[in-house]
């Protein structure tokens, strides 16, 4: 389990970036967390995993002060994908930056390579590509298989979409909700894309202005506009639609689901008000 207790954070010669935080995320959870550009989410990443830690309050992982916990032993418990795939990225091969998390580790060496082939198997790459040379999409990948490798409980992934098309979206978020739902991997998720968020988060996290305005369901969210308005998220375009549409819709957050209840309501007769 991932708590803030009264978290608050400056940088050097900065005012307050977070004030006072407090939340807690339960193990095997799905949680996205959302806010506006500068709102301090990826610093909020970052004090998660003890990258940052805490000018007053606590951050802890299963109980464990940041503070006072080896960065190895947080770093075995918590996998950062940064915003950016390039941070991370530090081998001349694909097959050596898989393997190297897990020879920090002291992994023996028969399970570092059997493990290393089956990412590269999970994740479509070839062991022989030069990282730096890939696409933006195939350096996310590499990046997220490396974090991935060494099956950490929680996994924090900051935009972890950016700069892919849709297909590789869309593989990556499936490859990440099987192992929640499989393995019970927790998932903290930063991103502006409410379709994303609405389509793989099980609960939301609002910042800004390093405070939070919601925290819920991600159902209660979608439909929360005041509160994305806040954010200054777009909020997706199904349950935008379907508030709209008044109380029939209120269950109504997929295109099926909408599909669904358009087609119920021209049965009865009548525009959906
Ligand atoms: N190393 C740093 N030194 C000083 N100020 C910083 C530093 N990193 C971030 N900040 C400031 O802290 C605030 C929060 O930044 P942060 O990167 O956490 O926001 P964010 O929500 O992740 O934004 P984005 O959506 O643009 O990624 C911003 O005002 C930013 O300018
Ligand atoms: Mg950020």
């Amino acid at each position: 389990m991932l708590a803030f207790e009264h978290v608050h954070f400056e940088y050097p010669e900065t005012p307050p970036i977070i004030p006072d935080l407090s939340f807690t995320i339960g193990d095997g959870d799905f949680v996205a967390l959302i806010g506006s550009n500068g709102a301090g989410k990826s610093t909020v990443s970052r004090l998660a995993n003890g990258l940052l830690l805490p000018t007053s309050g606590k951050v802890l992982l299963d109980g464990a002060d940041t503070r006072t916990t080896r960065t190895s032993a947080i770093a075995r418990k918590v996998g950062f994908l940064f915003q950016n795939p390039d941070r991370q990225i530090c081998q001349n091969t694909v097959r050596e930056e898989l393997a190297f998390g897990l020879k920090v580790q002291g992994v023996p060496e028969e399970e570092v390579k059997a493990r290393t082939e089956e990412a590269l198997r999970d994740f479509s790459l070839d062991g022989d590509w030069f990282p730096f040379t890939r696409s933006r999409g195939e350096r996310q990948r590499i990046a997220l298989a490396s974090v991935l490798i060494c099956r950490p409980k929680m996994v924090i992934l900051d935009e972890p979409t950016t700069g892919l098309d849709y297909k590789e979206c869309i593989a990556i978020m499936d490859y990440i909700t099987r192992l929640n739902r499989e393995t019970g991997l927790t998932v903290l998720m930063v991103s502006h894309d409410m379709e994303l968020v609405q389509q793989y988060a099980k609960r939301v996290l609002v910042l800004t202005n390093g405070q939070l305005q919601g925290d819920g369901p991600v159902t209660e969210i979608m439909k929360d506009l005041s509160i994305l308005e806040k954010a200054h998220v777009r909020p997706a375009q199904i349950p935008a639609l379907a508030l709209r549409f008044g109380d029939r819709f209120k269950d109504v957050y997929t295109v099926d689901e909408m599909a669904a209840a358009l087609k119920a309501a021209a049965k009865k007769g009548g525009a959906p008000a």
